[in-house]
């Protein structure tokens, strides 16, 4: 167990060393096991944590600010277009002014390009933890969640055990690439064969591939990429298919929703979970396009565990949060 986490950041998936992840799973049960027996766990009494939002959010806003409160503290929603931010007030001056108010700053912003810098700068500038909430690289407090709920489900070996990580259409909008980038960086450290699968045009950022392939090489898992849907299902142990944009492919937003159009067909249904393992779950960090992304008859079905894998944002997040702010 790694006790010296007081003061991390933690914006990429690989910023936490393997036993550092392992602490914050080892302590988000302690705290998910306080909070199931409604006892006090107040770690960052009169702590304040800032929530920075570029872009919205249903389950990372609320899970923080309840986590916050949890934990004896407070967090403060700050969305970007109501600060000055937009009439100046750049990065070195959010992550010194805000160090001297708060006792952590968590930021979401998923611009192409632009988030996991404007992330990094204000960690440059700031005396406390700055904590990525989401950029368009990375997503890691919904991958603590993930790999909490798939242990939970699974075993804590998962050696031997595949997961999917497929794309799904969707016509919502053009959903970040930072939940699957975070996927295959985080599960090979943890025994998982990861399959991954999507159109031709949907492919991950090449620097983010390599990483992954050689985490997969370090601790002895597979590692493929399919272009076949069904292909990628067949035999899986975890399921995790979701819409994400085609943004190495292009960054034009019109290009971008025709090449989507293409794949309509790229469907989380009844049919398709056949393919997998007869007691494979399935997980979606939400929100879903409902019949467009994934059929009611599954998401709502009996090897979901979306609700189960939303609910461990708040012990993963209070984890870290307890373990860096404390
Ligand atoms: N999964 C997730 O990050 O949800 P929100 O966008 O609602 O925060």
């Amino acid at each position: 167990m790694q006790t010296n986490l007081h003061g991390r950041d933690l914006i990429g998936d690989l910023d936490f060393t393997k036993e550092e992840v392992e602490t914050v799973l080892d302590v988000a049960w302690d705290l998910k096991r306080k909070r199931a027996l409604n006892e006090p766990h107040a770690y960052l009494r009169d702590k304040v944590l800032a929530m920075l939002f570029f872009f919205s959010s249903t389950r990372t806003r609320g899970s923080f600010e309840a986590g916050m409160a949890q934990l004896g503290g407070h967090a403060a929603f700050i969305e970007s277009k109501t600060t000055q931010i937009a009439h100046g007030d750049t990065e070195k001056e959010i992550g010194d002014i805000f160090g001297r108010y708060f006792d952590g700053i968590a930021i979401r912003h998923v611009d192409w390009g632009t988030g996991n810098r404007y992330l990094n700068l204000v960690a440059e500038a700031s005396r406390v933890p700055v904590l990525n909430m989401q950029c368009e690289i990375y997503h890691p407090f919904q991958c603590l969640a993930d790999l909490m709920t798939i242990m939970e489900k699974k075993g804590r070996d998962l050696r031997k055990k595949k997961i999917v990580v497929s794309w799904a259409y969707a016509a919502s909008y053009s959903k970040p690439i930072s939940v699957p980038q975070s996927l295959i960086l985080q599960m090979p450290r943890f025994g998982l064969d990861v399959t991954l699968s999507h159109p031709p045009e949907f492919a991950l950022m090449p620097e983010i591939m390599e990483q992954a392939q050689a985490q997969a090489k370090k601790y002895g898992t597979n590692f493929e990429v399919v272009h076949d849907m069904d292909e990628g299902f067949k035999d899986a142990d975890i399921v995790y298919a979701k819409s994400w944009g085609p943004l190495v492919y292009t960054a034009d937003p019109e290009k971008g929703a025709e090449i989507t159009k293409k794949y309509s067909g790229w469907i989380t249904n009844e049919k398709r979970m056949e393919l997998a393992r007869e007691d494979a779950i399935y997980m979606h960090p939400l929100p879903a396009d409902r019949n467009i992304e994934v059929t009611d008859g599954v998401i709502d079905g009996a090897h979901s565990v979306v609700f189960d894998e939303a609910e461990n944002r708040l012990h993963a997040q209070k984890a870290v949060m307890a373990l860096t702010m404390g």
